[in-house]
């Protein structure tokens, strides 16, 4: 990094003085007993610990203290800060910090580029800004820091650079900002991996990377974040609103007292008789042509209850969970099942939901609108089209599963979907139904249908299930 960058340690630094010349240095990455420093290393490092100072700057404090030979000491304690991941960098202008490289990963350690004054340079397309704790907060999927904007030039510069310019042109279009400062925000930028170089002829370096031209911003997003790596949010059961929020219950209360009582079936009896589980295995396989014959309520009732029924009721982590036949993270068991009968012996057309416990259907509505453009939605998912006798919407109760879970909740639930639906496909291939798993849905036809409120339970999946073509 050039020298002007103002060094100081990140906000999860302290230090404590343990005697005239030793400091004790506490950070997420341990604590570092600093023995036998001499007063200007002890100044310099306590300088880092206040407000901070570029590196001519600590030299100074360095050289006015000790003798020139103190100074390689210093360069080398603040590459070890840098390499621990405890130093931000700042770009100042007139003496007022413009933005904050703060790194928020320990196993993604920073690569410092300088940008070139008369290149171009882009916003890279993962670069978003949002309203952090700090302010501003400029971040990216693709490194392991964020940059505080802490002056409006820096969201200035941010907008400037959504089009390829160089230092000299940033400089000239914002006032106050120095072709030097504008260089430092580019090489502060490059340095978080938020600038794409822009080449002689126009081709954003960025774009040129097939592998990553392939990831979706949201989906690089969501990826980054929902596992640990490039950040430093607690990730798995951090409890985070135990004492704020009560927790939902384990099976959601009834929707309507319009119930349909459903078939159970023996399941000591099918444990008998089934068939062979490899069988089974082997020959699942998606089924998008139903048969003529609608299926009966009774294959619906023996579906759900071997798939989705709650089978015991416990305390478990500080709220309710259950067991039911297929597995889920933490036992919260969020995922709501949700049946349009489009088609079904003995059962009228409309849309139910399932109460897992009493294994019934809740009726909600009649085929409305919304309920005929579900079943639209899922037909024109498939190929060949199947006007399927019955869609099974799986929606999230999200909050069963982030009361406890800190960064991967919503991951979680996607992952439940998954097992969910291979439960499904095993079960309707053991009773010779015609099953087909469906990629895409529209949450917010869910949330007009249901009446369920769209933050409170989205739908995140849709399954065909029909009688067999014979
Ligand atoms: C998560 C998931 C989403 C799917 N989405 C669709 C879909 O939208 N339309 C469709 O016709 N099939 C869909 N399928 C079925 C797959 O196309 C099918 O599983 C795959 O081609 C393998 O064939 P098989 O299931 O017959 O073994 C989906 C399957 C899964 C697991």
């Amino acid at each position: 990094m050039p020298q002007p960058f103002v060094l100081a340690f990140t906000k999860n630094v302290s230090l404590s003085e343990e005697s005239s010349d030793s400091l004790v240095l506490k950070s997420p990455e341990g604590t570092f007993n600093l023995k036998q420093l001499s007063p200007g290393l002890l100044a310099a490092i306590k300088i880092l610990a206040a407000d901070g100072g570029t590196e001519e700057y600590l030299s100074q404090q360095v050289l006015q203290a000790d003798s020139f030979s103190s100074l390689p000491k210093l360069y080398y304690y603040i590459e070890q800060f840098i390499n621990l991941g405890i130093i931000c960098h700042t770009v100042c202008a007139d003496g007022l910090p413009l933005a904050t490289l703060v790194p928020i990963s320990k196993f993604e350690k920073l690569q410092f580029f300088d940008a070139k004054p008369d290149k171009k340079y882009v916003l890279s397309r993962f670069a978003y800004c949002h309203q952090g704790k700090d302010g501003m907060v400029l971040e990216s999927p693709l490194c392991g820091a964020q940059i505080i904007l802490t002056d409006w030039r820096s969201g200035a510069i941010a907008t400037c650079i959504t089009k390829p310019q160089t230092a000299n042109e940033l400089s000239n279009l914002i006032p106050g900002i120095s072709l030097e400062t504008a260089v430092m925000f580019f090489s502060l930028l490059n340095s978080a991996a938020m600038l794409s170089e822009v080449e002689e002829d126009g081709k954003v370096v960025e774009k040129e990377n097939d592998t990553l031209t392939q990831w979706e911003f949201h989906d690089l997003l969501f990826h980054s974040r929902s596992r640990g790596g490039r950040h430093n949010n607690p990730v798995g059961k951090s409890f985070r609103f135990v004492n704020e929020i009560k927790p939902l219950p384990v099976v959601k209360p009834k929707v309507s007292n319009d119930i349909i009582e459903l078939y159970k079936p023996d399941i000591e009896k099918l444990k008998e008789e089934d068939y062979p589980f490899t069988r089974i295995l082997e020959e699942r396989k998606s089924i998008r042509v139903q048969g003529n014959e609608p299926i009966t309520d009774k294959q619906l009732g023996e579906f759900l209850y071997r798939t989705a029924r709650v089978r015991s009721i416990f305390p478990k982590d500080q709220k309710e969970c259950s067991n039911r036949p297929y597995p889920n993270g933490g036992a919260c068991y969020e995922i709501e099942l949700y049946i349009i009968i489009n088609s079904c012996e003995n059962i009228p057309d409309g849309i139910y939901h399932y109460c897992p416990l009493d294994h019934q259907l809740c009726r909600i509505s009649e085929r409305t609108t919304y309920v005929k453009a579900l079943l639209k939605s899922a037909e024109l998912a498939t190929n060949p089209p199947c006007n399927p006798q019955i869609l099974i919407i799986l929606a999230s109760r999200l909050p069963r599963v982030s009361w406890n879970y800190e960064s991967m909740a919503y991951a979680l639930t996607l992952k439940h979907v998954g097992v969910l639906y291979q439960t499904m496909y095993l079960v309707a291939t053991a009773m010779n139904l015609a099953p087909c798993a469906v990629g895409g849905g529209n949450s917010s036809l869910f949330a007009a249908a249901t009446g369920c409120d769209y933050y409170a339970e989205s739908s995140v999946g849709e399954f065909m299930l029909g009688s067999r073509y014979s």
